[in-house]
């Protein structure tokens, strides 16, 4: 499916983004191997968090959605059943590398694969630090499928994070809850930390080091979760409602937990016009947020920020585009290992729509403002490159076309009715 963007004068009103997808993958996941009934709230509809479901069903894990609540019967922490077959993660890194955490201390062997995408991306991250605990894990170069010997519970664990990778950190997590003593991981560079949240983990911090320490459990008692709105999939409108004219929007029940909303502190520093509303300080911090259209100044991402805006760096370059002067985007390693090569597919989408943006291994720079062209534009099958270069259109003089637009579903299955809702031509 292609789909035609058009430039238009305002974004305005307000609009509600689905729920939050790591929170929800993790929701899922720790509600399996609680033990009784947890009711995840707003619980979103993508093909990621799908996939999810459909992996813990397969492992015995009953649940019922009714489209907006879902139910689980959690099984215990030893109570999950082995698969009949492989397990499918589709087209989602974070489904398989939290799968391979849990599914590592199991007692039964398993499976794990995935799409064309995913099959491609490094796996050895998750396998390694898992595997000094005493994991049987099988790679294929690297890469899945993924097999894994199910030998019980594993070691306790002392792990500093090499790459600061929230994935692998919820991976280790998982593995470490039923081992037989304390684990600690070490974390140079914060990144998201739902999973520490939910599970009441406690946090240390000396010298920026922070310290996560898992005492093990026998129990995980079932939980009820209203799940936010996702800052990732918001991000799409804040940058959007920041660079087209007379634009004020408002995203309402946004999760605005620090460790996700990099993209804020970057456009805030160059000038953006964003509010955040009514907050409500739950186990995630929730906020609606106002944007208004502004004047923005050359954005800067320094290595540090990266791992609290990794989803969020294509569109922000979308941002740059339209900002005064030199963007320059360091740190950015992490990116050629997500859904596509992140630096590589936004380099090249922007300059099909006449950015002027060079990268080199690790680093982006954009120059601003530059009037883009509208041209037929691919999403290489990546959600995130799809519905960034949609708000590129929304800037662009013409028609964008957006080829495989349908990957928008992947996070978020409603993205283009939304953005016809709120775009004023
Ligand atoms: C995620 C963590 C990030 C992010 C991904 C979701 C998560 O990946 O890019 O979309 O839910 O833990 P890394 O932890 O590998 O950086």
């Amino acid at each position: 499916m292609n789909r035609v963007i058009r430039p238009v004068r305002s974004i305005s009103g307000s609009v509600r983004v689905p729920a939050d997808k790591s929170i929800a993958h993790r929701a899922a996941i720790v509600a399996a191997i609680s033990t009784g009934q947890s009711r995840l709230i707003d619980f979103p509809n993508g093909a990621d968090t799908l996939s999810t479901l459909h992996c813990l069903r397969q492992l015995g894990v009953e649940s019922n959605w009714d489209g907006k609540t879902l139910i689980i019967q959690g099984r215990g922490l030893s109570g999950l059943r082995k698969p009949a077959g492989p397990l499918d993660c589709g087209n989602s890194g974070t489904t398989m590398r939290l799968l391979t955490g849990l599914l590592s201390a199991q007692t039964f062997d398993s499976e794990l694969t995935g799409d064309e995408s995913l099959l491609r991306r490094p796996m050895e991250r998750v396998a390694a630090p898992l595997r000094l605990m005493g994991a049987s894990i099988l790679l294929v170069d690297g890469r899945a499928p993924i097999r894994i010997r199910g030998n019980g519970p594993l070691s306790p664990t002392t792990h500093r994070l090499g790459i600061p990778s929230a994935q692998v950190k919820t991976a280790i997590i998982l593995a470490a809850l039923t081992a037989p003593g304390p684990s600690m991981i070490m974390e140079p560079s914060p990144s998201r930390d739902h999973t520490e949240r939910m599970l009441r983990l406690s946090i240390g911090e000396e010298s920026g080091i922070r310290t996560i320490t898992i005492s093990p459990r026998d129990q995980i008692p079932a939980s009820e979760l209203r799940i936010p709105g996702d800052f990732s999939s918001a991000a799409f409108f804040i940058v959007g409602a920041s660079i087209v004219p007379e634009a004020d929007l408002i995203i309402s029940g946004v999760g605005v937990n620090p460790t996700r909303t990099g993209l804020l502190e970057v456009l805030l520093d160059a000038g953006a016009a964003i509010e955040c509303r009514n907050e409500t300080g739950r186990a995630e911090p929730t906020a609606d947020i106002r944007i208004q259209s502004s004047k923005l100044e050359s954005l800067t991402v320094l290595p540090e920020i990266v791992p609290r805006l990794v989803d969020e760096v294509p569109v922000l370059a979308v941002a740059a585009t339209q900002a005064h002067g030199e963007s320059v985007f360091s740190g950015l390693g992490e990116l050629r290992a997500k859904e596509s090569d992140r630096i590589e597919t936004t380099t090249q989408t922007l300059a099909c729509l006449g950015g002027t943006v060079s990268a080199d291994s690790n680093t982006m720079t954009v120059r601003g403002p530059t009037k883009l062209t509208g041209c037929a534009v691919q999403s290489y099958q990546d959600h995130r490159i799809a519905m960034a270069m949609a708000i590129a259109g929304l800037v662009a003089e013409g028609e964008t076309t957006i080829l495989a637009a349908e990957s928008a579903s992947v996070s978020y299955p409603g993205f283009w009715d939304d953005l016809d809702s709120v775009s004023l031509v």
